[in-house]
């Protein structure tokens, strides 16, 4: 248990889950080093917002560059001397993976190299890693284990998540340190991606628009509300020293249908949703659903905010209200 406040690197801190988890840090008494280049893959602005809250208190320093040039990152981790390094920073999303396989493999799989080779030459101590259920592929057997077969992910960031953790073992098996990788299982709340469903769906909706949807609603994802994804990073983080190398599931264990979501944001949002449905897209998963025995077991883990609950955060953000 990290008791005394701590230097942790935070890749990907201007992001979703890194500003999330960079904010939980600070209010815990350590010093964050935040790592971010603002990929354009979604507006700068909101990335700036995100870091303007973190910036507001002591503690928080913000790096902007890309974490594939491994000579500048190299350099600030030895002038850092973070204890930990977490590691969030990756082009996100299944979808345009397809599009930009190359991209994809530039930032997910170069970028963690490049960090993980900067972690070790600055002799950081702990490393953790964001993986992602996607590596689960359409594995039939259900709900998705750490133990079971990811060796054919279908989409290229699916792909490269898994490319992450074969490297992360690696490095663990080279170099002693105590890594994990963490399989998030698709996640929501306030500053969400501005292209994952929810916060999309809620947006139209409010603004009166038919909701597209691929497939015909029947597909289904474990949401995961942010607050609980954050617990189970910090706990990763302080537990990790105990295992070498660990591969845990984050997500909520209770797999949803999308036309079962698109319900629950329509009473959210206070409006009937109208839908047209498209042919589903390559790449996209089934199903997805963490089996959380390990994670309950070894971290404590304990998603405990009811979809309801987190759909009303994310929608009085929205509103501007949250
Ligand atoms: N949001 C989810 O549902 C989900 C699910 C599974 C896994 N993940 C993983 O969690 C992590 C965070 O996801 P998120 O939803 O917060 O995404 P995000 O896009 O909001 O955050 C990622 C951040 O990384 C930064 N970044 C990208 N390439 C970079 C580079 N080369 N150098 C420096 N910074 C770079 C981006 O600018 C961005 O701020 C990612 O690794 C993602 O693959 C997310």
């Amino acid at each position: 248990m990290t008791t005394t406040p701590a230097t942790i690197a935070v890749t990907g801190a201007a992001g979703f889950i890194g500003s999330h988890l960079a904010g939980a840090l600070l209010a815990r008494g350590h010093r964050v080093v935040g790592i971010d280049n603002f990929d354009p893959f979604y507006d700068r602005s909101l990335k700036e917002e995100n870091v303007r809250g973190l910036a507001s208190g002591g503690g928080f320093t913000l790096a902007e560059g890309d974490i594939c040039d491994s000579a500048w990152l190299s350099r600030l981790l030895a002038r850092e001397r973070p204890e930990g390094v977490v590691h969030l920073a990756a082009k996100a999303g299944v979808r345009p993976s397809v599009e930009d396989p190359v991209g994809y493999a530039r930032a997910n799989v170069l970028g963690t190299a490049s960090v993980l080779e900067a972690a070790r030459a600055a002799g950081v101590s702990r490393l953790v890693v964001a993986s992602s259920s996607s590596v689960y592929g359409n594995n039939p057997k259900t709900p998705f284990a750490e133990d079971d077969a990811v060796d054919a992910p279908i989409s290229p960031y699916a792909a490269t998540k898994r490319a992450c953790e074969l490297q992360c073992f690696t490095h663990h098996h080279l170099t002693g340190t105590p890594t994990c990788c963490l399989r998030f299982f698709t996640v929501y709340g306030p500053r969400q991606r501005p292209d994952l469903a929810i916060g999309s769906f809620m947006r139209r909706l409010a603004a009166g628009e038919t909701l597209s949807v691929y497939g015909d609603g029947s597909t289904s994802r474990d949401y995961t509300y942010i607050d609980d994804i954050v617990a189970g990073v910090i706990s990763a983080y302080e537990r990790i020293p105990r295992f070498g190398y660990r591969v845990w599931n984050l997500g909520s264990d209770h797999p949803v249908r999308l036309d079962e979501l698109i319900a629950a944001i329509g009473g959210v949002v206070g409006v009937e949703p109208r839908i047209t449905h498209t042919p589903p897209l390559a790449g996209d998963v089934e199903r997805t659903w963490a089996d959380l025995t390990r994670a309950r077991a070894e971290l404590d883990y304990a998603p405990r905010t009811p979809l309801e609950e987190g759909l009303r955060r994310q929608w009085a953000w929205i509103a501007g209200e949250g």
